[in-house]
């Protein structure tokens, strides 16, 4: 197939792709298995994984008519960020698995939707080469060798990224049978470019172990504490948004270590088995923030309506994680374009048969209870 036929087959495929799950189908028929396991697998028996979509799926709305709803608007602002509408791109490592243009590709749709950028720390491409025009933050693991986290963070800081998130639901990774069954490793050429190291760990296939999981184990700073939020904010002279909260307990305490912004996550389902729905999170530890603090969240997030009940439920944004993954592997940009655009078309119309024209109007009423 010549190369203008294959642009155009992409472009009809993504043009029939109507919903981020027709997507989902067309990504499995183009990436390899071992990487396909990686992106979409859980942690354990996966209850997790299906319960971020099943929680969702539970929820119910309260629609109000006769309004005017001729013109919507989902332009917001997180942490001082104008966005088009409020949907970031999560943080996951290693986007050359899905597409040879990897983590710049996506973030070059995102800034042709107006979204934002989460570069992961196991990122495929050294942070300094994620496009500048983008807005970004950079995503954090903290090494027992903290040499390594400091000279990242003050990479990232030269590079323009303007805040950092901290992930803090991987003191080591969660029991990825996925991955473990097919004996998961970094395929030649792909690396976490962030590092200069030898990664030979990271390629290791061997049956019964996931060689990233074992990675992780031997390389994060499984000691960590709330110090970290301080320590990294005060390094980096940037706000410090901390990932992976589910409980009001510790919303509390993210506030008073120094954060700026929580995440309810629970990392797609890929840590702890049996944590709750992120969804059904984000009332309790938007209440324990209080407004003090920015809260986002993640996990499950397939629709426009999806993100209005995220909104309703006191989170100022959503970010998504494996649907960008899989438009980047059916089309480069302009997948990871359709997923956006997917997106605020379904958020545009669920608010217009809500009644609500701004953001601001999407509070509690809007949800059944
Ligand atoms: C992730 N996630 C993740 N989180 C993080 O803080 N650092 C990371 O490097 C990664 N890497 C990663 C890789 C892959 C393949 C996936 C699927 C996920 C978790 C991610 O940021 C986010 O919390 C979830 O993916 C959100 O759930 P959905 O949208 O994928 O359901
Ligand atoms: C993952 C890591 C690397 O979820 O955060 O695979």
């Amino acid at each position: 197939m010549n190369e203008s036929r294959s642009a155009e087959h992409v472009r009809a495929a993504l043009a029939g792709a109507v919903s981020l799950r027709d997507l989902e189908r067309l990504a499995e028929r183009v990436v390899d298995d071992p990487a396909w396991q990686y992106l979409m697998g859980g942690s354990d028996d996966e209850i997790t994984l299906g319960e971020n979509r099943r929680a969702f799926e539970r929820l119910r709305f309260r629609p109000r008519v006769l309004r005017d709803v001729s013109t919507i608007d989902t332009k917001t602002v997180v942490l001082g960020q104008e966005l088009a509408m409020p949907v970031l791109v999560a943080p996951m490592a290693y986007h050359r698995l899905y597409h040879p243009e990897g983590e710049p590709a996506v973030a070059r749709a995102t800034a042709r939707a107006g979204g934002l950028f989460v570069a992961s720390t196991m990122a495929s491409t050294p942070l300094e080469e994620v496009p500048s025009q983008c807005p970004r933050w950079f995503q954090v693991y903290v090494y027992r060798d903290r040499e390594i986290t400091r000279d990242l963070v003050l990479r990232a800081k030269a590079a323009g990224f303007s805040a950092l998130v901290l992930t803090v639901d991987a003191p080591r990774l969660g029991k990825r049978e996925r991955e473990a069954r097919i004996g998961f490793g970094l395929p030649a050429g792909i690396r976490a470019a962030n590092f200069a190291v030898d990664q030979s760990d990271l390629r290791l296939k061997e049956a019964g172990t996931s060689s990233i999981a074992h990675h992780a184990s031997k390389a994060f700073d499984a000691t960590l504490g709330w110090e970290s939020v301080a320590w990294l904010a005060e390094l980096s002279q940037l706000p410090v948004i901390v990932k992976g909260i589910l409980t009001e307990e510790d919303a509390r305490l993210a506030v008073d270590a120094g954060a700026k912004g929580i995440i309810v996550s629970n990392h797609g389902g890929r840590q702890l088995d049996g944590s709750p729905a992120t969804i059904d999170c984000v009332e309790e530890v938007a209440k324990a923030a209080s407004g003090r603090v920015e809260v986002l969240m993640d996990g499950g997030v397939r629709r426009g309506s999806d993100i209005v009940k995220a909104l309703a439920l006191g989170a100022r944004a959503v970010l998504v994680g494996r649907p960008f993954l899989h438009g980047l592997a059916v089309g480069g940009d302009e997948g990871v374009l359709r997923v956006f655009d997917l997106l605020k078309d379904e958020l545009e119309t669920t608010m217009a048969l809500l009644g609500r024209t701004t953001l601001a109007e999407i509070d509690g009423s809007v949800l059944k209870c």
